[in-house]
C-alpha cells in the first residue's frame, strides 16, 4: 500500500507540469492532431504486429474527431509527450507504452521518454519489461535516480530486499533526502526484524520526516514503531502530525483511537474511533470496519443500535454469517419488529439450510403486525411443504387463502398437500374450490377423474374426464382415465382410442401401456397386445406382464418366444406361480414330459398343495420306475386329500413291487376302511391276507 501511494506521488511530482499544461487544452490539441495520429498509429502498428491495437481509446478520439474533418495538423514530439503523460494521468498504460515505445525508438537517447516506458510498463504490472526499459536507461545515464529508485521497487515486488535496499541506497547516496527511498529502507530494515531493527529504521524515517514534514507514510511509520513499543504519547505525537496535514486521514485516525485506548483514555479513543469508522465507510474497508467498530461497542457498553446494526450488515456483507446472526438478534432483542433484521436472519438460516430456525423466525415474522405479511406466509407454508410437514403447510395456506380467496393456486397447493396425505375426501373438496374460482382448470379436472377413479367412482370420474378432455382434448390423464373406464365396461374400441391418445403425451406411461394392451387382447388382436405388453415390460418389468405376454404370444404361435417370456418371469419372480403352470402346460403340449416335470417339481417346490400337480409328478415318477419319489409324492398327496382312492392302490402296489406285503396290506386297509364299497379293494385286501397266511 506504501509502495502504491507513493508511485503516486512520485509520478504526480514527475509528471504534474505537464500534466497541468495538457488539461486545459487536450481536446482541442487530440482534435486537431487526429489525422496525423492515425498515420502515426498505423506506423506504430507495423512495426509492432505481434502486439495489434486493441480496443483502442485512440481509435475512438480519432473517429470522433474524424466527425470533426478539417484540421491537418502535424503533431509535434512534444505532442505526443503531452498525450502519453494523459494517458499515464489515466492509467490507460497500453496506450502509454505505444506511445513511449515510438517515442523511443525515434529518440533513442532521451532518457525521460525511456523512463516514461519503463515507468508505463511498471505501472501496468508488466515488471519484466519495465525492469529490462529501466536498465537500458540506467546504461544512458548511471546516476538516473528516477531509475535507481524504480529498480529498487521493482526488487521489493520481486522480494528480493538486498537488492531493493542496494538500489534505494544508491538513490540516498544521489539525493539523500530522497523520501521515497527513506521510507522504504525504513520498511526493508523494520520487515528484515534482524538487531535494532526499530532504531535502524527510525532512523529512516526520521531522515525521511525531516526532509518533510509533512509525509505522511514517514510520519504514520514512525507512530506505529513508538505504538509497538508502547510508547504511546510519542505515536500520538506523530499520528497527531498527519492529521495536522490531512485531518481525513484515516488510518491515522484510527490509529489515535487505539494509542488512546491502550492509554485508557477511553472518551478520547471513542473520539477518534468514530472518525475513523466514518472514515473507512467511504472506502468501503469493510474488515477494518468490523475491528473498529467492534473497539467502539467495547469501550462504551452502552449499546449503540445503529452501530448493532451496521456490524451485522458488515458481517453479512463479508459472509461471516454466525457473527451476522449474533448481532441480528441482539438487534431483534433491542426491537423485535425490526424486518430487516428478520429477514437477513431468515436468508442466513436459508443459506445455511436450517429449516426448524427459519421456519421459527418466519412466524416471528408472520406474527408481526401493520406488516402486509402475505408473502412471509406464503414462504411459511411453502417450507413446510417442501419438508413434507403437510399439516402445517395446509394451515399456512388457508391463513393465506382466507386473505386471498380468489387465489385458486392456493387452493390447489391445499388440495395437493391434502393428496400427499392421503386424504382424498378434503382434496376433492379443494378442487372443487378451485373449479368455482376457475371452472376450466386443467389440474383440478385431470386430479378429480384421477381421485373418483381410484375410489371407484365411476360416475363422478366419467363426469371430470369428459369436462377434461372437452377443453384439453390431449390430457394425458383424462384421456387415460377415459380409456380405463371404457376397459372396465367391455367397451374397447372406445378404450384403445383414449389410450392411445394418452400415448402420444406420454409414449411409456406404464398404466396406459399395461391397460392398451389388455385391451387388445380383449379384441383378440394379440400382435398389438403383444407389441404393448413388450414396451410395458421396458419401463415396469414385472413377472405377470411376461405372462401375460407369454400368453398373447402363445396365441400367435409363436411358441419359442412364449418360453422365453415365462423363463424370464420366473428368473424375476420365482414366486410367481402361473407362470410355472404355463410353461409346464407348453412343454405337455410339445410332448416334452421331462422338461414340463421339472417345472412341475420347481412349481411344488413353492406350492406343495396343489393335488393336481402331485397327481402328475407321482404318476410320473411311478412310470419312470422310481419307487422312492413316487411313492413320497403319493403319500403326501394322501395326507392333502385323504378320500383320493387311486393314490392308496398305487402305493400298496409300489410295496407289492418291493414284496413288502404289510405295508401293502395296511394301505388296502386305508382304503377298504374309507369306502368299504370299493370292491376291487375289497377283493385285493382278501386276497392278500390270504397270501400272507
Ligand atoms: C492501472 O491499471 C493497471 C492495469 O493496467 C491496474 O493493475 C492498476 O491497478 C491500475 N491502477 C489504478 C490506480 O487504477
Ligand atoms: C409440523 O410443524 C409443526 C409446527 O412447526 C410442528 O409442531 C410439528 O411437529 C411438525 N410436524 C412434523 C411431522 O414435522
Amino acid at each position: 500500500m506504501i509502495i502504491t501511494s507513493f508511485q503516486t506521488s512520485e509520478s504526480d511530482k514527475i509528471f504534474s507540469q505537464s500534466s497541468t499544461i495538457t488539461k486545459n487544452k487536450k481536446y482541442y490539441r487530440v482534435f486537431q492532431a487526429i489525422s496525423v495520429i492515425s498515420i502515426i498509429l498505423v506506423f506504430i502498428y507495423l512495426i509492432n504486429t505481434q502486439n495489434p491495437i486493441q480496443n483502442d481509446t485512440i481509435l475512438k478520439e480519432i473517429e470522433q474527431s474524424e466527425k470533426n474533418n478539417g484540421h491537418n495538423d502535424i503533431l509535434t514530439e512534444q505532442d505526443m509527450d503531452q498525450l502519453g503523460l494523459e494517458f499515464l494521468d489515466k492509467n490507460e498504460t497500453q496506450q502509454a507504452i505505444r506511445i513511449y515505445d515510438y517515442l523511443h525508438q525515434k529518440y533513442p537517447d532521451n532518457l525521460k521518454y525511456l523512463n516514461s516506458l519503463a515507468y508505463a510498463y511498471f505501472v501496468s504490472g508488466d515488471n519484466k519489461n519495465a525492469f529490462l526499459n529501466f536498465q537500458k536507461s540506467l546504461q544512458l545515464d548511471q546516476d538516473n535516480e528516477f531509475a535507481l529508485f524504480y529498480t529498487g521497487l521493482y526488487y521489493i515486488q520481486q522480494q528480493d530486499n538486498q537488492n531493493a535496499k542496494i538500489f534505494f541506497q544508491k538513490v540516498l547516496t544521489l539525493n539523500s533526502k530522497h523520501e521515497g527511498a527513506l521510507l522504504n529502507l525504513g520498511n526493508l530494515i523494520y520487515a528484515e526484524k534482524e538487531e535494532k531493527y526499530e532504531e535502524k529504521s527510525a532512523f529512516y524515517y526520521m531522515k525521511c520526516i525531516e526532509s518533510n514534514q509533512k509525509n505522511k507514510e514517514c510520519l504514520y511509520k514512525m507512530g506505529i514503531l513508538y505504538f509497538n513499543r508502547d510508547s504511546s504519547y510519542q505515536a500520538i505525537k506523530f499520528f497527531k502530525l498527519i492529521l495536522d496535514v490531512d485531518p481525513q486521514n484515516a488510518l491515522a485516525n484510527c490509529a489515535l483511537g487505539d494509542a488512546y485506548y491502550k492509554l485508557k483514555q477511553n472518551n478520547e479513543a471513542l473520539i477518534y474511533y468514530k472518525n475513523c469508522v466514518d472514515l473507512l465507510k467511504q472506502d468501503q474497508q469493510q474488515k477494518e470496519l468490523i475491528y473498529y467498530y467492534k473497539k467502539i461497542l467495547q469501550i462504551d457498553q452502552k449499546i449503540y443500535p445503529e452501530i448493532i446494526n451496521i456490524l451485522a450488515d458488515l458481517y453479512y456483507s463479508q459472509q461471516q454469517y454466525d457473527d451476522a446472526l449474533l448481532f441480528y438478534k441482539q438487534v431483534i432483542r433491542m426491537n423485535p419488529k425490526d424486518e430487516k433484521a428478520l429477514l437477513a436472519i431468515i436468508e442466513i438460516y436459508d443459506k445455511q439450510n436450517n429449516i426448524k430456525e427459519q421456519i421459527f423466525w418466519l412466524k416471528n415474522l408472520v406474527e408481526l403486525k401493520n406488516l402486509n405479511n402475505d408473502n412471509y406466509i406464503l414462504k411459511l407454508a411453502d417450507i413446510n411443504y417442501k419438508i413434507k410437514n403437510c399439516s402445517e403447510a395446509i394451515y399456512w395456506y388457508k391463513q393465506l387463502f382466507n386473505k386471498q380467496n380468489q387465489n385458486y393456486n392456493l387452493a390447489l397447493q391445499i388440495a395437493q398437500c391434502y393428496v400427499d396425505i392421503e386424504d382424498d375426501h378434503a382434496a376433492e373438496l379443494w378442487y372443487q374450490k378451485v373449479l368455482i374460482i376457475d371452472q376450466q382448470n386443467q389440474i383440478s379436472l385431470e386430479k378429480l377423474s384421477e381421485l373418483y377413479y381410484n375410489e371407484r367412482k365411476k360416475q363422478q370420474a366419467a363426469k371430470y374426464s369428459q369436462l377434461c378432455l372437452n377443453n384439453y382434448i390431449q390430457s394425458l390423464i383424462c384421456n387415460k382415465i377415459t380409456g380405463f373406464l371404457y376397459y372396465d365396461d367391455g367397451h374397447y374400441q372406445e378404450a384403445s382410442q383414449n389410450l392411445l391418445m394418452a400415448l402420444k403425451q406420454d409414449p411409456y406411461d406404464p398404466q396406459a401401456l399395461f391397460t392398451i394392451a389388455q385391451t387388445y387382447e380383449a379384441l383378440k388382436d394379440y400382435k398389438k397386445a403383444s407389441f404393448f405388453y413388450k414396451k410395458c415390460i421396458t419401463v415396469n418389468p414385472i413377472a405377470s406382464i411376461y405372462k401375460n405376454l407369454a400368453e398373447c404370444l402363445l396365441q400367435i404361435d409363436d411358441i419359442e418366444e412364449a418360453i422365453k417370456m415365462l423363463q424370464k418371469s420366473i428368473e424375476l419372480d420365482p414366486s410367481y406361480q402361473d407362470s410355472y403352470l404355463l410353461l409346464a402346460k407348453i412343454y405337455e403340449n410339445q410332448n416334452e414330459e421331462q422338461s414340463s416335470i421339472e417345472i412341475y417339481e420347481k412349481y411344488y417346490q413353492i406350492d406343495p398343495y396343489d393335488a393336481s400337480v402331485v397327481i402328475k409328478l407321482a404318476k410320473y415318477f411311478q412310470k419312470e420306475n422310481n419307487i422312492e419319489k413316487s411313492m413320497n409324492y403319493y403319500k403326501f398327496l394322501i395326507e392333502i386329500r385323504e378320500s383320493y382312492e387311486p393314490a392308496y392302490q398305487a402305493i400298496s402296489s409300489l410295496y407289492l413291487q418291493q414284496n413288502k406285503l404289510d405295508q401293502a396290506i395296511f394301505y388296502f386297509h386305508q382304503l377298504i376302511s374309507n369306502n368299504q364299497f370299493n370292491e376291487f379293494a375289497v377283493a385285493q385286501y382278501k386276497y392278500l391276507i390270504a397270501l400272507k397266511k
